[in-house]
């Protein structure tokens, strides 16, 4: 794709785009807080075990919360590229303190800065990958195995598409017995709406290729471990 027409910076790092996230929050929350939490089960650790994760993309860092509220001796390294999202984030985090830093990272490079320690016990994202474009992604998911300790597991929960359409359909039909309004809604989209879905949609790529792109990046035990129509939570280890 051409860069100009990839939105996604101008969005994350607008404030605009930022606000009409956290007009949001309350309802994200209640709709995916069961999610992150299961992000951190997936985890092998035991309750009380201190260990050191990273949130990719991390954003105002809701992820990071799930996985911090089940293990109370962990820390987090949340990155993200928006110092919008960042700011916001350090005020959503505040109960934390002590237990989390951000660190600035646009994951669209392969240039991963040193405040990332260079050997991690566990690495998560959420909501992030669809914003990479397909060789980013399989990049990175080289790159978060090389930052693994040995045995060290990968989660990702981000939405996918299908090449079905039938199966498209399907999500859409279910998902719309939620809301009513959301018909009306796709069919009436203001031009920042507009935008805004376009952005979210252009590189939200069938589950199977990311699935192949972790296994081809060397991980183990990849599996599909949730889905609810297009969301997913999938991942893997890094041998051990
Ligand atoms: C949909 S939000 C999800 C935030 C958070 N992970 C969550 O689940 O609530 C996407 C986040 O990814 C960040 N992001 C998008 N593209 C990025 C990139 N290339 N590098 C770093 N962060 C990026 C955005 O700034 C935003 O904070």
């Amino acid at each position: 794709m051409d860069q100009s027409t990839d939105t996604n910076a101008d969005i994350w790092k607008s404030q605009e785009g930022v606000q009409f996230w956290t007009a949001k929050t309350a309802e994200r929350e209640q709709k995916r807080a069961t999610h992150w939490r299961f992000l951190g089960e997936l985890l092998p650790f035991d309750e009380q075990d201190v260990f050191t994760f990273l949130d990719l993309g991390a954003g105002t860092g809701a992820a990071a919360r799930g996985i911090l509220d089940l293990y109370p001796r962990s820390t987090a390294i949340l990155t993200d590229f928006s110092a919008q999202m960042m700011s916001e984030g350090q005020r959503e985090m505040q109960d934390y303190e002590g237990r989390f830093e951000y660190v600035e990272f646009d994951m669209s490079t392969s240039s991963w800065p040193a405040a990332i320690p260079a050997m991690l016990d566990a690495v998560v994202t959420s909501m992030c990958i669809h914003h990479l474009p397909d060789d980013r992604k399989q990049g990175l998911f080289a790159e978060i195995l090389a930052h693994l300790a040995p045995g060290g597991w990968y989660v990702n929960y981000d939405p996918v598409s299908s090449a079905d359409p039938v199966v498209e359909a399907t999500w859409e039909r279910v998902n719309d017995r939620d809301d009513p309004e959301a018909a009306g809604k796709r069919l009436h989209r203001t031009p920042q709406e507009q935008h805004r879905f376009e952005n979210h949609v252009r590189y939200v790529i069938p589950l199977d290729r990311q699935l192949d792109y972790l296994r081809s990046a060397g991980f183990q035990g990849v599996d599909v471990y949730w889905k609810h129509l297009e969301n997913v939570i999938y991942g893997g280890r890094r041998p051990a």
